[in-house]
């Protein structure tokens, strides 16, 4: 049922509607590499909570985000998809976790520095802790490799010194993960400012296009892109907003940075910015199709929900028991 011998592991919080940034720098490689591993596709749910949420937002987006990685191509009878808090062994290793790990570690995620000064009225216990949530996450399941944009490797990081940590202490527990980051795309920018990551909390609508944008929607957006006055399509890190384009390009149509370069030589940003809108509609259009179709579909996830999380469940209890009985609790009497 499952595919490959090595277990990948990863996730995306529902805490707003994905942008085209979660889907090149994560989800389009989750679909490229399911063939290869065994996998899980968590909707993390527990760590949304670290930032204030309406519950049923929360709720609905949560629904979204499942629907949204089944309908970008991952087959929910081959790779386990799910919410984290429907498996409560994730918060069950992460407490234990957070006993082999450091406040200087943590105090030192810039992920934890940048929302606690953009949360200033709500630092609470669980933004400073929400790595190890991560790291449980990824280690219940034993993961092999964990796809993510470079924005989240400094979390991956922490998790392999926890693992290291514990391992050194207990003999070999848990797998050491490697991340996987594409080679295009893995940091995707603004729109509006290119020095600045595409993030799904943006407030300027105008900087992300969501993976929910209808067509003409994209294509204003990519027209209102920041850009320079070099007036030359070319990859390079003196022109930002331009090698930004490139990428995203790239990523929704398959070309190679260079091909993009030798396709726009001598055109004018206008035609170039309409083709990026054009590729990236021409794939998101059928994703939001069939993500339209599975929300309409409520027994079909329902059922997917289920028996997802059992399956999660079964792996995750595995190495949670193990761990428990290496750092002495007590067998359970049955
Ligand atoms: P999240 O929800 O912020 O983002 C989901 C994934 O999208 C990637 N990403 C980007 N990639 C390229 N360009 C961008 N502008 C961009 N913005 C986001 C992220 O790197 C991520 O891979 N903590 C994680 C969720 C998580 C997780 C895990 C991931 C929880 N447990 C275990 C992997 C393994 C997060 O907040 O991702």
């Amino acid at each position: 049922m499952l595919n490959g011998e090595k277990m990948l592991f990863s996730g995306a919080q529902a805490t707003n509607v994905l942008t085209i940034g979660n889907y090149i720098g994560a989800l389009k490689n989750w679909v490229s590499l399911s063939d290869e591993y065994t996998c899980l596709y968590c909707v993390v749910d527990e760590h949304s909570i670290t930032v204030r949420q309406d519950p049923a937002t929360l709720r609905k987006r949560a629904r979204e985000l499942l629907t949204l990685y089944i309908a970008t191509g991952l087959d929910p009878e081959k790779n386990i998809i799910y919410y984290q808090s429907h498996v409560p062994q994730h918060a069950e290793l992460a407490w234990i976790l957070n006993c082999y790990t450091y406040m200087g570690e943590l105090s030192r995620m810039t992920q934890f520095k940048d929302k606690s000064a953009k949360h200033a009225d709500n630092i609470n216990a669980g933004l400073f802790t929400y790595p190890v949530l991560m790291a449980a996450d990824i280690l219940l399941y034993q993961a092999d490799v964990v796809p993510v944009g470079v924005d989240q490797l400094q979390h991956l990081e922490l998790t392999r010194n926890i693992a290291e940590r514990f391992n050194n202490i207990y003999g070999d527990v848990f797998t050491i993960p490697e991340p996987y980051v594409g080679k295009v795309g893995a940091k995707i920018q603004s729109l509006q400012d290119p020095s600045k990551k595409m993030s799904k909390s943006d407030e300027n609508e105008n900087a992300s296009i969501y993976m929910t944008d209808p067509r003409d929607v994209i294509i204003r957006k990519f027209k209102r892109a920041v850009t320079d006055n070099e007036a030359c399509v070319r990859y390079s890190d003196d022109q930002p907003g331009i090698k930004n384009l490139i990428s995203i390009y790239s990523a929704f149509s398959q070309k190679t940075p260079e091909e993009i370069e030798r396709e726009f030589d001598g055109r004018g940003y206008g035609e170039f910015k309409l083709a990026v809108g054009e590729s990236v509609a021409d794939v998101l259009e059928p994703i939001q199709k069939k993500q339209a179709d599975l929300l309409a579909n409520k027994d079909y996830v329902d059922s997917i929900i289920k028996t997802n999380a059992e399956r999660a469940s079964y792996l995750a209890t595995k190495t949670l028991r193990k761990v428990q009985k290496k750092i002495g609790f007590p067998e359970i009497v049955r």
